[in-house]
């Protein structure tokens, strides 16, 4: 149960799991059913998802996701080789969605493997993101929100934080895993999101 964490944030319960379960647990007959109401990150929903039925509920919708992967886990072996196709099809997606922005992505290659940072920071600042309304080979256009919306393509991350909080293609990965979460079953979305 310790350890449990899939985001810190102020009032978690989540350095208070034993305590809770220990001073809980001596009141809570087996098998009865727990609603953990503003259940936040989910840690009281996690103390107690083995050993008793679970319901929760909060106002945000990341609190949804998070809890939602802790308490319905799907059945991943149900699926014959899940993860080798699930990998195959991110191979197939992340070429794909790089195709535009593959001049840009080694380019960044090269100024990493010899730790050239002046280019690297020139190339930063000059890569398109909606922050700078740059020509993207990914709209065609001067990159705007509306332009991608457009674009209807699956490019958040490449767009807004590439050259920032991301590189430019691990900020294409993080979109091509998106995509790829986003084409399997429904009940699998959140659980793929938080492993
Ligand atoms: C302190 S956090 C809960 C912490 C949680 N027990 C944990 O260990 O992570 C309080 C939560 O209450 C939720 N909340 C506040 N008002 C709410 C409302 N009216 N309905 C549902 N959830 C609400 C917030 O979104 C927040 O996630």
């Amino acid at each position: 149960m310790s350890g449990f964490t899939i985001i810190n944030y102020q009032g978690s319960k989540n350095n208070l799991d034993n305590f809770i379960y220990s001073n809980i647990e001596k009141y809570l007959p087996s098998g009865k059913t727990i609603l953990d109401i503003f259940c936040g990150a989910g840690s009281v929903s996690n103390i107690f998802r083995t050993t008793h039925k679970v319901f929760a509920n909060d106002v945000e919708t990341y609190s949804y996701m998070i809890v939602d992967s802790i308490l319905n886990q799907p059945d991943y072996t149900a699926e014959p080789n899940f993860f080798d196709s699930f990998s195959k099809k991110y191979n197939r997606v992340s070429k794909q969605l790089s195709t535009p922005i593959i001049e840009d992505i080694k380019k960044e290659q090269t100024f990493l493997t010899n730790l050239d940072a002046d280019s690297l920071i020139k190339l930063y600042h000059n890569y398109p993101t909606v922050w700078n309304n740059k020509k993207s080979p990914i709209t065609n256009s001067s990159l705007s929100v509306e332009a991608l919306r457009k674009e209807k393509g699956y490019y958040l991350f490449s767009t807004y934080f590439a050259g920032s909080y991301f590189g430019i293609e691990q900020a294409l990965e993080i979109d091509a895993i998106i995509k790829c979460i986003h084409s399997q079953k429904k009940q699998f979305h959140n659980s793929l999101l938080h492993l």
